[in-house]
């Protein structure tokens, strides 16, 4: 099965984010992940992708401009049904790292995707919204952004899998 992970990143923390959800859905064997920058999409593999995973730097408590500007130009690019989930990075707390996550929410919505966080009721880690990593990464956001990963990967099984295709 295949998932897309698209992502912005200038300086390269929201880019060891997606590194490191990826590493985490390929816990599950079978899977079939792309990192793609906003500049190098694979579209053919995209179309293929049971899931996606936008991740963005929190610019002036939003998305950044350029993923933005992915979106707002991507309007023929057809995400309808596939599941997805979403991480920012920012410097600080209370920098809006959550209204990205949101704004991203909102356009997996337009595009008609199954929002999916894994929630709090897969319990510790709680993961409500997405992944927010500020600054430094720790053991604990990594292993949180690992799981995480994983927690979509086994929901996309569960949905789109059909046990024996070898995906
Ligand atoms: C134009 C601009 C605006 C930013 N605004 C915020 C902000 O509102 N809140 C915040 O926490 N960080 C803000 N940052 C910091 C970035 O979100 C942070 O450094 C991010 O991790 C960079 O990601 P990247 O390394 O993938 O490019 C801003 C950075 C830039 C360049």
């Amino acid at each position: 099965m295949k998932i897309s992970i698209i992502y912005h990143s200038k300086t390269g923390r929201t880019k060891r984010i997606a590194e490191i959800i990826s590493e985490g859905i390929k816990e599950n064997k079978d899977f079939q992940v792309k990192l793609m920058n906003l500049d190098e999409i694979d579209y053919g593999f995209l179309t293929e992708s049971k899931g996606v995973v936008f991740g963005t730097p929190t610019y002036y408590a939003n998305i950044s401009w350029q993923m933005k500007k992915w979106f707002d130009e991507s309007w023929n690019c057809n995400l309808e049904g596939k599941i997805g989930a979403v991480f920012a990075t920012g410097d600080y707390l209370g920098g809006g790292s959550d209204a990205a996550l949101l704004t991203l929410i909102n356009h997996m919505m337009v595009k008609g995707m199954l929002v999916y966080s894994g929630g709090s009721a897969l319990g510790q880690p709680y993961i409500h919204m997405g992944i927010v990593a500020l600054k430094d990464l720790d053991a604990d956001l990594i292993k949180k952004t690992k799981i995480f990963g994983n927690r979509i990967a086994s929901k996309a099984l569960e949905l789109f899998g059909d046990g024996d295709e070898v995906l």
